[in-house]
This record gives C-alpha cells, structure tokens and sequence, in this order.
C-alpha cells in the first residue's frame, strides 16, 4: 500500500452561454483580431452577463454538474474550498455560497485569494486535509466572474479575459495515484503590477475611486509577461527534474491559460510538445483561477488511470505554482 494521497475522482464545469468575440471588441475598442490572436490565441470568451448573477451561481453549477455526474450526496462534501479574485462580494465567503447553494450542509468553506493560481494554491490546501485523514470529501472550486472587474473601454485588458468555474472532487488514495509532488511560490514586491487597487481597506470605495477606475483589474502586460514566462518555465521543470520525469512521462502539461507565448515558453522548458498541452485559451481566454480545472473538464473523457499531469500557473501577487497529478480514473466515470 502506498501513502494516503488526495487524488481526484470527478470533474464538474460551467461556461456562461454568451460569447464576445474578436469580431465584437473590433466593434468597442481601437483592436483587430490579429493581433489577439498574435500576442495572446485568444478568440473568443464567455461572458456572464446577467447582473443578478455572480460567481457562486458559475462555482454552484460546476459543483451541481460533478454531484450529478457521480450520483453524490451534497452532504458527504466536508470542506468547500473557492478559489476567486472576483467574491460575489467581500464577505461572507462565495464558498459558504456555494456549499449553501449546492446543499452541503455538513461541510466548511472557505475562500482562497491567489489570482490565476487560485486553483493550484486551494487544489494543494485541500489535498492537505485529506492527507492528515481530517477528511474524505474535499470539494476544490475555482470560479471567476472577470467581466466583473474588466475595464471594457482598455484594450489592453479587456480582450485578455472570461468568465467561468471549474472544480474537482478530492478523496483518498493509497494505490498510487493523486497529487504526488506540489510547489507554491508568491512574491508580493510587484504587486502593483496585477491587481485592483480599489475597494479593500487601503482605497474604500468612493467617488474618487470610481473616477480613477480603480474598480477595474491593473495589468502591467511586459513585466507580467517576463515574469510569468520565467516564473512558471522555472517551477514546472522544478517539479519535473526533482521526480525525474521526461517529457516521455508526461500525458499532458495543463497550464494555466493567459497567454499562447507563455505556455509554449514552458512547454518547450519541459521537454513536451504543444501535442501534449491541454490548450483552450483560444475558446474561453483567460478565466484566472478557472483555467486550469476547466482544461480538466475539456480534457476529462480522453484522461487514462495511471496518466501523468503536469498543472502550472502564473498570476497576480505575484504568485505561482506548480502541481504533478496521477490521474486516478478512466474517462468520465470515477
Ligand atoms: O493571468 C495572470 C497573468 N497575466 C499574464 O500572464 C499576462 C501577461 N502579459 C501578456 O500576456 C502580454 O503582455 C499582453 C497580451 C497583455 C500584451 O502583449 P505584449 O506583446 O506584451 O504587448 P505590449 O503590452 O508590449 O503592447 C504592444 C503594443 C502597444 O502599442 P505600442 O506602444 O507599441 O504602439 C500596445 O498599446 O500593442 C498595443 N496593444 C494593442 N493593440 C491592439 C495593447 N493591447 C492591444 C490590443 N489591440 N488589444
């Protein structure tokens, strides 16, 4: 028997219907398909667009997906976790929304804040409690609403991102699958370069506040980009060299989605070829702490038992991290 691992046994997803297109920016600000495609592989983006909905409605209906698709009790789930830079609102936490919505009634929840690795950073806190034993059912959520917080008349901004939720079931293993190998990083002396200055304690909503836009995401494209490609090149091959994995190991890298350069720039550090990179950038664009476990969902059907992830991301904080996943299950059945 080997050790007591949180591997992941089912996968859930939910995309808001409506789509903005490179066509539809053309239309808003000074743009061109080309150069979206160029500088970023992104075509296309889903938008949740009616305003009475945030994102626990996105997190609550992949979290319903996954409890129908394996015939789950929402009072097994123990622990909710949401990763999200866009909260419905400051608090109560959207995780206490969602477990509420979804009615797990017997669980906690809580949210993490870690920007576009929010998911890697809740995935390795929720494999934590089922490693200790504290718990079998770890629901890991990550969600974002960025239509919320997108300055739609910056067009250096405004085409890069989407909306979406993604999540999956964690529970123990002891045959050898689950998350084998886990790295997390954060830096906050560039902070400013990512972020929303408005609306926390430093800058209280106000009029002045809303005059400057500092309700909208801040993004610094250059040095995110240099950092991002260095930052997440650098810990996926940190995971892949110290479990002395070659890119012949790996079934398929899973990055974070923000920029067709950047994953390229660490497919080619680890030795895989873009045929083993679960891309969908082009579809949704960049939904933060959504990305990866949406690829997840895209992906789920053609997974094997036994299949080697790599999971890599990048984002605000800065913040970054990687994961080595052994895939627990065959198809979409657990
Ligand atoms: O997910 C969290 C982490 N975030 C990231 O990883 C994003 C990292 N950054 C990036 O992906 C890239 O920096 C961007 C996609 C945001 C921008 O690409 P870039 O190649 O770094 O472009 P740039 O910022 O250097 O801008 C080049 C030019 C500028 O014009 P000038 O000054 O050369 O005349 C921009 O004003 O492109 C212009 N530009 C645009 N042109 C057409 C910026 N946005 C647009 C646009 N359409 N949407």
């Amino acid at each position: 028997m080997q050790s007591l691992r949180a591997a992941i046994t089912a996968v859930g997803h939910y995309l808001p219907e409506d789509r903005l297109t490179n066509a539809d920016f053309e239309k808003m600000v000074d743009t061109n398909d080309e150069w979206i495609r160029t500088r970023t592989g992104i075509r296309e983006r889903r938008i949740l667009k009616d305003p009475t909905k945030a994102t626990s409605f996105m997190a609550a209906n992949a979290a319903k997906e996954l409890l129908a698709k394996r015939k789950l009790d929402p009072k097994e789930i123990e622990l909710v976790i949401v990763a999200t830079v866009t909260p419905d609102m400051f608090f109560p936490a959207t995780a206490c929304l969602v477990a509420a919505e979804i009615g797990a009634t017997n669980a906690w929840a809580y949210d993490i804040s870690a920007a576009c690795s929010g998911f890697l950073f809740a995935l390795s806190t929720g494999a934590r409690f089922i490693e200790s034993g504290k718990h079998k059912k770890v629901l890991v959520i990550g969600a974002d609403k960025m239509s919320s917080i997108v300055d739609y008349t910056d067009r250096t901004t405004c085409v890069l991102f989407g909306d979406g939720a993604a999540c999956v079931l964690l529970e123990p293993d002891t045959q050898g699958y689950g998350l084998m190998d886990s790295e997390e990083h954060s830096d906050g002396s560039q902070w400013n370069s990512l972020c929303m200055l408005g609306g926390g304690s430093l800058n209280p909503p106000s009029a002045v506040t809303i005059e400057k836009k500092w309700h909208f995401l801040h993004q610094e494209g250059q040095p995110v980009f240099k950092a991002a490609v260095k930052g997440m090149a650098d810990v996926a091959a940190a995971i892949v060299e110290r479990n002395q994995l070659t890119g012949d190991d790996i079934r398929y890298l899973v990055p974070h989605q923000a920029n067709l350069r950047i994953i390229d720039a660490t497919a080619r550090r680890m030795g895989v070829g873009m045929d083993k990179v679960m891309l969908n950038i082009e579809r949704y664009g960049n939904t933060t702490a959504a990305t990866i476990p949406l690829c997840l969902a895209d992906w789920e059907a053609e997974l094997r038992k036994g299949d080697n992830l790599i999971l890599a991301a990048f984002g605000g904080g800065f913040t970054w991290g990687a994961a080595w996943i052994r895939w627990a299950y065959d198809g979409t059945g657990a």
